[in-house]
């Protein structure tokens, strides 16, 4: 099949454009400048088109019979409230109407779990599930925009849409460093190991993405699948990374305001250093909630991901080679065998 990616320099498009190649389909990844290194050594064609230009997205696109729009703004922090509500949302809009005027035959827009919403207890939500009026950051409405957009478009212009929701995903290889991956490095720059109350699910990339080109195929058109991995606390979570890294922890249970305030003190030690918080006050009002879900209406179709496990260990991986580990903090780890096996196991590892 031809099928062309938005986002496809991003932690997630880059795997879906290896997965789709491994499986033998044309693909024709969109970007917003060339040369990125996520593609480097693959054999895609790389168009360049803004999300919000549709005369040039509907040339893009011309000849694809499937697309997977993957782009979007993944950040969290009230200064950025604003391009997060109008690329997820609007750049969707754009990109569907671009894509039924070209001919495009299905669509499957990457959406988030979040939109299912959580809960105050450990209970898996599924697709029947929407975002209450728990406190949430902006992203979180923004995906729940993207999906109403993107349904309403779908309608509007004809084309078949399906929603892939995935939830906490993690691997690599990356060149920014996606919220997803920066909770497994916070643990290894966190000198107290402190963990929270509350959980969430993870997943490895390379499931997510073989799970949107499965939704692609056979995924109904207009319905949500929900694309996790495993639930866990986030204290399961430490400690599946405290062990993966050799570290000790993890220990006290951090409360949602001491985390808030943390939060605060992090971005504003960005602000005055001019880097990226590690953490943000948005994050940190999803302390104590479960977000679990459950992906059984993606396993009819076929969808199987890994455990966590081995899902964190890729993660690991990529993140001790990367700038964001330093090497004082490298040199503290004792890796465990699997984490060294993880990166090779990943397509084109010289990245
Ligand atoms: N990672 C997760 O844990 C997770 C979980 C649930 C859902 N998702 C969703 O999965 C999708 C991919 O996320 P990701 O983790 O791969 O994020 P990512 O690594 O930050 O990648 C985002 C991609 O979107 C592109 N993009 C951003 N703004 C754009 C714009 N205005 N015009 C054109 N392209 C733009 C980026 O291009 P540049 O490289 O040029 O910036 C990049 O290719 C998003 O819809 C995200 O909401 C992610």
């Amino acid at each position: 099949m031809k099928i062309a990616v938005t986002g496809a320099t991003g932690l997630l498009g880059g795997q879906v454009v290896r997965a789709a190649l491994a499986d033998g389909h044309e693909v024709t990844a969109i970007v917003r400048s060339n040369g990125a290194a996520q593609l480097a050594g693959l054999d895609v064609r790389q168009v360049r088109a803004g999300l919000e230009d549709v005369t040039r997205m509907g040339s893009a696109l011309r000849g694809a019979e499937g697309l997977i729009h993957c782009a979007a703004v993944y950040a969290f922090g009230s200064d950025r409230a604003d391009e997060v509500a109008r690329v997820n949302a609007g750049g969707t809009r754009s990109v569907i109407e671009a894509a039924a005027a070209a001919g495009v035959g299905r669509v499957v827009v990457t959406t988030s779990s979040v939109t299912c919403g959580s809960s105050e207890s450990p209970s898996a939500r599924d697709e029947s599930a929407h975002l209450g009026q728990e406190p949430s950051p902006a992203y979180y409405a923004s995906k729940v925009a993207q999906e109403e957009v993107a349904l309403t478009a779908a309608e509007a212009h004809g084309i078949p849409v399906v929603l892939a929701l995935p939830t906490v995903v993690v691997g690599g290889p990356f060149e920014r460093l996606a919220p997803s991956n920066a909770i497994v490095l916070r643990y290894l720059l966190d000198p107290t190991r402190s963990t929270y109350p509350g959980g969430c699910n993870v997943v490895d990339v390379r499931d997510v993405a073989r799970g949107h080109l499965l939704l692609l195929e056979h995924g109904l058109a207009g319905q949500r699948y929900l694309l996790g991995g495993q639930d866990l606390t986030w204290r399961m979570l430490h400690t599946l990374v405290a062990d993966l890294a050799g570290l000790p922890g993890p220990y006290a249970e951090v409360p949602a305001p001491v985390a808030w305030a943390a939060s605060a003190a992090a971005e504003g030690w960005a602000k005055l250093t001019g880097g990226s918080p590690l953490s943000t006050r948005e994050e940190a009002l999803t302390v104590g909630r479960y977000y679990w879900y459950s992906s059984a209406r993606a396993a009819a179709l076929g969808y199987s991901p890994r455990p966590a496990r081995d899902a964190l260990a890729a993660s690991l991986a990529w993140l001790v080679i990367s700038e964001h580990v330093p090497h004082f903090v490298r040199e503290t780890l004792r890796l465990a065998p699997e984490v060294r096996a993880a990166r090779p196991l990943i397509p084109s590892p010289e990245v």
